[in-house]
């Protein structure tokens, strides 16, 4: 194969140093090629590219006593609280996350009781500990009931001291399972945020993805009752780019929300599961023309239309979660963070199966998650958790990753400033695989993405993985063409 050198100083620097071989560019563009071909080609965070360790409850327990000890623990610790039970005996089809919908009462009393015990078992570490927000997600918390919710909400906040502050507390919920008691509930216990999934109001899409409909009549009671409740944030979650939804039912279901008077909207772009596309080709094609001929096109009728309403768009850079807030809230913050962002050092304790955790400062990150399966186990000690500590390197990649996934650039000043070295030096043999396919510009302080479309940088990020991970990656793909 001919190729042009692009930069021939720093190609002969990468040979001398035996970074590279000569050879080796042929392998750079066939693992490119290959790396690619990845189902889950947008996520940064793909944990099939990890090594999982197992860990079990004092393993863990003894991981964050240590953070705390030598300092690692980030400036913010957000908490959070799986309830991984749904309604429905089938799961939502768009659904990308781990629930439970075979269960019964003794099997929610089961999970509740280990759940009891996490708390009581993080209590001498956590006790005193300021959390920046709690979040109930899962599942569907409001699943369980108002005696299991109450029980739940006093053993957590008695051993949890520092959470009774004004932090946010959110709370989510499926509309079927509203019950003012409930609701009454949550105020008591001073959660201040509660999102009602609703995800479309028209009636054929819903029934396209296995999910009950509930009228806008309905979802307007349970908002009102919320408000009169003075709960300061109630939000409706809609999606979009569900199958058999065109644009115009969208922006159908986006004013019935509005006219529900929620204090936010939060519009989530679907984000496809491995099972819709098997045929890599046909995914990214897909994914190309999913974005720019129905996505972006809906969601700026949407910012327009939401003025008409009385809401605005935040702005949210990250396209798959768009928020629309009441014009009449004049801030909207969202505290709870999903992901780990280096530069927030912020870190998360997730308690509850499915839960995520992670401990995050620029020298050391531990990501792990409770492994959903775990829910039947007899005892917080049987459970097992699943995840990874990783070095200043790998930090340094996670950071890498998260800014070119959102915002196609990275700042090598801001890079300098955190970590104490040069982006330039330390990603040498990434640049330059970059460079050499044409897809990276460097302006004064600003390294940014050129790309073909918008895509195409879920697939250039993945550069930003070691060559043992994408290795370990190219594995799992050829274990799975041969199955
Ligand atoms: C934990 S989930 C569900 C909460 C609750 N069980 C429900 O269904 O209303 C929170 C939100 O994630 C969104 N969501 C779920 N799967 C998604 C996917 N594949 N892509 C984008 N958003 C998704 C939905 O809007 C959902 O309301
Ligand atoms: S969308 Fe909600 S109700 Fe549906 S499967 Fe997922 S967590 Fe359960």
């Amino acid at each position: 194969m001919e190729h042009t050198w692009k930069n021939k100083k720093l190609y002969e620097t990468l040979i001398e140093e035996k970074v590279i071989n000569s050879g080796q560019l042929d392998r750079i563009v066939e693992d490119y090629k290959k790396i690619t071909q990845d189902l889950n080609i947008i996520n940064p965070h793909s944990s099939e590219l990890y090594s999982l360790k197992s860990w079990n409850a004092s393993e863990i327990l003894a991981l964050w006593k240590n953070a705390f000890e030598t300092r690692q623990v980030g400036k913010s610790i957000d908490l959070y609280v799986n309830v991984p039970f749904c309604e429905n005996e089938k799961k939502c089809s768009f659904c990308m996350y781990s629930s439970i919908h075979k269960h019964d009462a003794e099997k929610i009393g089961s999970y509740l009781k280990i759940l009891l015990e996490m708390i009581r078992t993080y209590q001498p570490v956590f006790e005193h500990v300021k959390f920046n927000s709690l979040y109930f997600g899962g599942g569907t918390p409001n699943m369980l009931n108002a005696n299991q919710m109450d029980e739940l909400f006093s053993v957590l906040f008695d051993n949890f001291k520092l959470l009774n502050s004004q932090v946010e507390k959110t709370f989510e919920n499926s509309p079927g399972l509203f019950s003012r008691e409930k609701i009454d509930l949550l105020v008591k216990y001073g959660f201040n945020r509660v999102s009602f999934g609703v995800q479309s109001f028209e009636e054929d899409v819903l029934k396209n993805v296995k999910r009950d409909y509930y009228s806008p009549d309905y979802i307007k009671y349970i908002v009102g009752y919320c408000k009169k409740m003075n709960i300061r944030d109630v939000n409706v979650d809609l999606m979009l780019g569900l199958k058999g939804q065109t644009k115009e039912k969208f922006v159908k279901s986006l004013i019935r929300a509005f006219e529900a008077q929620p204090d936010t909207v939060t519009v989530y772009v679907y984000r496809h599961i491995s099972k819709d596309l098997t045929d890599i080709e046909a995914k990214e094609r897909y994914l190309i023309s999913f974005f720019s001929d129905f996505v972006f096109p809906t969601l700026s009728e949407a910012y327009q239309i939401s003025e008409d309403y009385g809401y605005f768009n935040t702005g949210n850079h990250l396209i798959e979660c768009q928020h629309f807030v009441r014009k009449n809230r004049k801030k909207f913050v969202n505290r709870y963070r999903t992901q780990p962002f280096i530069q927030e050092k912020n870190s998360c304790l997730g308690l509850g199966a499915g839960s995520r955790s992670y401990i995050n400062s620029p020298n050391y990150m531990l990501k792990y998650n409770m492994d959903i399966k775990s829910y039947s186990a007899n005892s917080l000690q049987d459970t097992t958790f699943k995840g990874d500590e990783l070095g200043p390197d790998a930090v340094m990649r996670v950071y890498a990753r998260e800014e070119l996934y959102r915002h196609r650039k990275i700042n090598l000043t801001e890079f300098k400033r955190i970590f104490e070295c040069d982006f330039t030096e330390k990603f040498r043999y990434e640049l330059y695989c970059l460079q050499h396919l044409e897809k990276v510009k460097i302006n004064g302080s600003i390294l940014e993405l050129e790309l073909n479309n918008k895509v195409e940088f879920g697939m250039l990020l993945k550069f930003f993985y070691t060559k043992t991970d994408i290795d370990r990656y190219l594995n799992i793909l050829s274990k799975r063409a041969k199955n």
